[in-house]
């Protein structure tokens, strides 16, 4: 058994990852030496494309093997007890593939058989409140095949929290859908119980200061910063400045200010700079957040991204 800190009480443990590595065999590192306390409650994961989250969140789900590290949640030791973690988890992957012919209703009943709940009447009632839950009632008997994008998610969401799951892992589920869907999948999100460890990994900055109270920013494999949101954004007050230029100026900016993002803004470009003290008297201070956070992280530790 993995020593675990100082003796804490259940309720404070949750998930504990350490030195969790991997490079799959064309030669790519994609996670490196991985170190993260995830606590019970929503986990925001956020990283750009090609940052680890999907591979981090395989090997959680324990659908792919580590070359070195471990995973523990609470006092179980995920990768010698694969089995007892896949009972307690709900898994949504990024990458759903084909979608069954058949209906939301038949498919809940059949994960739930294999999922162990053996009871036709505990059954009907769990499938019901999934569907009720989700928001798919209405279409239970429809072809998931049919379904829109957010229709997809939420039966996905449905799949996943089938016998009440200790640990909630979802790719990347906002991705693609229209502002109501993502509302919508916020608020399922919410739902689950705070004594449930919950990670979302995501590049949409919103669905982190929207949902959780801690999270981690990723980048080519590696934990960069994790924290509290809020905390991260103050710690950016005072060191952000901003400025409207045109597009013809801005790699000519570039290269003489710590330019951190830069954005349209009413039809024109404003620059996003991180300074301790203003480095040009047109700037301007501005609050920070959590965008500005996650771009000056990125920015701080060379990650390259395509942002114009
Ligand atoms: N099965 C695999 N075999 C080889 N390389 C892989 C495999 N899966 C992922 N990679 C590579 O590992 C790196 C991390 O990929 P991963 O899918 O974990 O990132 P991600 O953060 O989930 O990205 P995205 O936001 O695009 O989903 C990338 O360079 C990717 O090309
Ligand atoms: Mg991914």
């Amino acid at each position: 058994m993995a020593k675990l800190n100082d003796g804490d009480s259940m309720k404070d443990k949750g998930l504990r990852i350490q030195g969790l590595s991997k490079t799959y065999p064309n030669g790519v590192a994609a996670l490196k030496e991985i170190n993260l306390e995830i606590p019970r409650g929503m986990f925001g994961l956020l990283g750009p494309n090609g940052a680890g989250k999907s591979s981090l969140m395989r090997t959680i789900a324990t659908l792919q093997d580590a070359d070195e590290g471990s995973i523990y949640l609470d006092d179980l030791n995920v990768f010698e007890n694969k089995e007892a973690l896949r009972r307690t988890l709900g898994y949504l992957p990024q990458d759903f593939g084909t979608y069954p012919r058949t209906s939301p209703l038949v498919m809940l009943n059949h994960l739930a058989v294999l999922k162990g709940i053996g009871s036709k009447v505990e059954r009907r009632e769990l499938v019901e409140r999934l569907l009720v839950q989700t928001n798919l009632w209405d279409v239970r008997k429809s072809n998931i095949d049919t379904f829109s994008g957010g229709m997809r998610q939420r039966f996905g969401i449905a799949q996943a929290l089938i016998g009440d799951p200790g640990l909630v892992v979802v790719d990347e589920p906002t991705a693609g859908l229209d502002p109501t869907e993502r509302r919508r999948f916020h608020n399922l999100l919410a739902q689950i119980g705070e004594e449930v460890v919950v990670i979302l990994s995501t590049h949409i900055v919103e669905d982190v200061s929207d949902l959780c109270p801690r999270m981690a920013i990723m980048g080519e494999g590696r934990i960069l910063v994790e924290g509290e949101p809020q905390e991260m954004i103050k710690r950016l007050e005072g060191r952000l400045w901003k400025k409207i230029v045109a597009w013809d100026e801005v790699a000519a900016i570039k290269k003489i200010l710590p330019v951190v993002s830069t954005r349209m803004v009413a039809g024109k470009i404003e620059i996003r700079v991180v300074a301790r003290t203003c480095p040009d008297e047109d700037l301007v201070e501005t609050p920070p957040t959590l965008e500005d956070v996650y771009f000056a992280t990125l920015e701080k530790h060379g990650v390259q991204v395509e942002w114009d």
